[in-house]
């Protein structure tokens, strides 16, 4: 566990389930509305990320302000895969804070992380940017949507994490 002010980083426990995925649910939409296909929404419903964060806990890191989950990092092998904020604490450095701890973590086996972002999510684009990841290619990623992937045009970013 670790303290930042205010913020408290820790491992995600199985009863930070059902907050973790409203956060997820309503934080989707902010980085992906009208930058992925319009099939991959019907994925997307709370009910899905209810069902997609019971499997990530054992790699997921949250942020907590006053006992209350403001943001988690999910990590898979050297990928960093979740990076979410919720809305109010937009801004204030939870996210640098949580990537920083992503990264920390990808450390562990790699010396290279990378992520996927969609193409039009600028807002999360400049925010790698301004934490020393690099936009490396154009990547075809294929976002998990029952039977059939839905591949999303995003781009790879990669930083170099030891
Ligand atoms: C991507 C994300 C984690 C970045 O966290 P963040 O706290 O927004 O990052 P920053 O603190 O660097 O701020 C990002 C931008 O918001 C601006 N901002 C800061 N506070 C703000 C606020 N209260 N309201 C609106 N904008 C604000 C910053 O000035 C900055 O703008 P700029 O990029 O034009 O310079 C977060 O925006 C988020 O959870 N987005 C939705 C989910 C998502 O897209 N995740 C990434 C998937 S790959």
């Amino acid at each position: 566990m670790a303290d930042d002010g205010d913020l408290v980083l820790r491992a995600a426990r199985p009863d930070d389930a059902e907050a973790i995925a409203a956060l997820w649910h309503a934080g989707w939409r902010d980085g992906h509305a009208g930058h992925v296909p319009d099939e991959l929404h019907r994925h997307r419903r709370l009910a899905d990320f209810r069902d997609r964060v019971p499997p990530r806990l054992p790699t997921t890191t949250v942020g907590a302000r006053d006992g209350r989950i403001v943001g988690f990092v999910t990590v898979h092998e050297d990928e960093v895969e979740q990076v979410y904020v919720a809305g109010p604490a937009r801004g204030t450095g939870v996210a640098a804070v949580l990537l920083a701890a992503a990264e920390r973590a990808v450390a562990e086996r790699f010396d290279t992380a990378w992520l996927a972002v969609a193409v039009g999510n600028t807002r999360a684009r400049r925010f790698y940017a301004r934490n020393g990841w690099r936009d490396a290619a154009a990547l075809d990623y294929p976002a998990e949507a029952g039977a059939t992937p839905v591949v999303v045009a995003c781009r790879r970013y990669e930083k170099r994490v030891r």
